[in-house]
């Protein structure tokens, strides 16, 4: 008879509470110009609300990135050697992931850490159904803060942090040199960074992803309002804010605002926020690098590049950095 191993991922949960995200979210909009942090985007509509954006047609930093990583896959996994232990910060639902994993010669384990729970929950189950024999150990967190690493507990020769999407560009150059370090860190010296890095081009292709037809980044970005609303006692109209994508070439940036269609206040567990009429809140910035900028950052984090992939087009690179 044939048994099927079944297991249940213990999720490590370093979840932000509400407090902090009231505290956020007041700070922010205390600030001129007004901005709401963008790791509270993604509650579980968020989430499922940004993988429909990665399946709009004008969103061609997913299926780009996918592509790379079939056409690479060998010189990636010759890279990292086996019984490595993939650390996988931000995991969203990762099929790049399960195309790494499956490439990977015998992986000592897998560590996704999110922020958004139930998404983590349901990825890790799924993982270990499909990896029965790999080590999964979820981390609830928002990995821009302090959480710990569970022990793996088999044989890891090398640990390797998994940055894929391009969520490097979501930080300001700044921000990013410390989550490179981070990751720097979590690999240690023998281990590598794998990241995913979109490519500067012409705006009139990034523009569109960041502002589809369909009205999905739209949605997206209103559902911040959404959950605001409902986690935060707040009285935001849907229906009086706006949404816009610019891409800023002085700054090599799209700054996704959402904009406030008339004078209006709104409240914040009781706390009053007054909004102009077109004024800009912004909730995510998405930065763009050619790979010769991309190098000098990572350089600043004490990080070599040692590998760049690309597509024909040039759109996106995965890249591979290990510690100076
Ligand atoms: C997660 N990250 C890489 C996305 C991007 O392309 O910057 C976030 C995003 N937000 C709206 N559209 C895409």
């Amino acid at each position: 008879m044939n048994h099927r191993r079944t297991k249940k991922a213990t999720v490590y949960d370093f979840q932000p509470t509400t407090e902090t995200m009231r505290d956020d979210v007041l700070s922010g909009l205390a600030r001129d110009p007004k901005i709401l942090p963008s790791q509270y985007l993604y509650d579980e509509r968020g989430a499922r609300l940004f993988e429909r954006i990665c399946e709009t047609e004008e969103y061609y930093p997913t299926r780009t990135e996918i592509a790379i990583l079939r056409q690479n896959m060998d010189a990636i996994v010759n890279r990292i050697g086996p019984r490595a232990l993939v650390v996988e910060p931000g995991s969203g639902s990762g099929l790049k992931t399960q195309l790494l994993l499956d490439s990977l010669k015998d992986p000592a384990g897998y560590v996704p850490i999110d922020v958004a729970k139930q998404q983590l929950t349901d990825f890790a189950e799924q993982m270990d159904r499909r990896f029965p024999d790999l080590n999964v150990l979820p981390v609830c967190a928002d990995f821009t803060n302090a959480y710990e690493l569970p022990s793996c507990g088999s044989e890891v020769r090398k640990r390797v942090a998994y940055f894929p999407g391009s969520t490097i560009g979501n930080f300001t150059p700044e921000i990013a040199v410390e989550m490179l370090r981070h990751m720097g860190e979590l690999c240690g010296e023998d281990g590598g960074v794998l990241i995913g890095v979109d490519l500067k081009k012409d705006p009139r292709i990034i523009e569109p992803a960041y502002d589809d037809a369909a009205g999905v980044s739209r949605e997206f970005a209103l559902n911040y309002l959404v959950r605001l609303n409902r986690e935060l006692d707040a009285d935001f109209i849907l229906e009086q804010f706006g949404y816009e994508a610019p891409y800023n070439e002085a700054c090599d940036r799209i700054e996704m605002a959402l904009v406030s269609q008339c004078r209006q206040v709104a409240h914040i567990e009781g706390v009053s926020v007054t909004f102009d009429t077109n004024e800009c809140i912004r909730t995510e910035y998405s930065y763009k690098y050619s790979p010769a900028e991309f190098a000098a950052l990572a350089a600043q984090a004490g990080l070599t590049l040692i590998d760049v992939w690309t597509d024909p087009d040039r759109l996106f690179s995965v890249q591979y950095l290990v510690p100076q």
